[in-house]
């Protein structure tokens, strides 16, 4: 095997997120359920996250759950709910052990009923590791890129509807600061597994600059190497953000 360099850490992303696609071709190949699938794919998930908190990367983002995803069959919803529950139940206390920062980003709330253990497993690891200072795991869920600028706008419309806001003091950077990630740099890298070319309403305001990378691997077999590769493209991009 050929020894591998050391990533450089001055060209790393400082913020990565992931639409983690792939998981029911993956199973399907297998002749196994979808749901296999998405068990796998929690398992890649994990050495991802242990990975971006090696490398000192301060924000990873993943997709785990759309606002559209709930129309799949409830099958599949049931199980990914499952998988969710069970994630947060056993992981947390090694989450908090290493100092990560789990946030969701999405409507816990608006969560249909039946949900309500996930939804509390859910609030409670917001709490329990709010004030950690690592690597912030942000999780996607009942998330839409859309309804997030659309929640932010409507906050603003409030605020300057009981005067407390000049609509014309409105900036990019006020707007940001409504947003789920408001005090997260930047998205720098986005990946796709699976090779579809489409950014699904995921971050739609935080990857204005980002650099995509797709990759044909489907999600369950994105592991360190995978991951190690879409960081070195990422280090070789000349990022000009609209500059010549
Ligand atoms: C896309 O694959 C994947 C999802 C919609 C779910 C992603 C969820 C996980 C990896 C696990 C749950 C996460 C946590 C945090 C416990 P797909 O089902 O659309 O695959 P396909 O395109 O091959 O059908």
């Amino acid at each position: 095997m050929t020894e591998q360099l050391p990533l450089d850490p001055a060209k790393l992303p400082q913020h990565v997120a992931i639409i983690m696609d792939g998981n029911g071709r993956w199973a399907k190949r297998r002749g196994m359920p979808r749901t296999f699938g998405h068990k796998a794919g929690v398992e890649a998930l994990r050495e991802i996250i242990k990975m971006s908190d090696e490398l000192g990367i301060r924000a990873l983002t993943v997709y785990a759950f759309s606002t559209e995803n709930w129309k799949r069959s409830a099958e599949e919803v049931g199980a990914l709910m499952g998988l969710l529950l069970e994630y947060f139940t056993k992981e947390l206390e090694e989450l908090n052990r290493k100092n990560v920062c789990i946030r969701i980003l999405g409507d816990i709330d608006g969560m249909p009923r039946g949900t309500e253990r996930q939804q509390a497993a859910l609030h409670k690891a917001i709490e329990r590791t709010q004030t950690n200072t690592g690597l912030i795991l942000n999780i996607a869920l009942n998330y839409g890129g859309q309804q997030e600028i659309v929640r932010a706008a409507k906050v603003l419309a409030k605020r300057a509807a009981d005067g407390s806001l000049d609509p014309e003091s409105i900036t990019q950077e006020t707007f940001a600061a409504e947003l789920y990630t408001h005090d997260e740099p930047e998205v720098d890298l986005i990946i796709r597994t699976s090779g579809e070319l489409r950014l699904s309403n995921f971050l739609l305001w935080q990857c204005a600059y980002a650099e995509f990378y797709i990759t044909d691997t489907l999600w369950p077999d994105f592991d360190r190497n995978a991951y190690r590769e879409a960081l070195e493209a990422f280090s070789n991009r000349n990022r000009r953000f609209g500059g010549a």
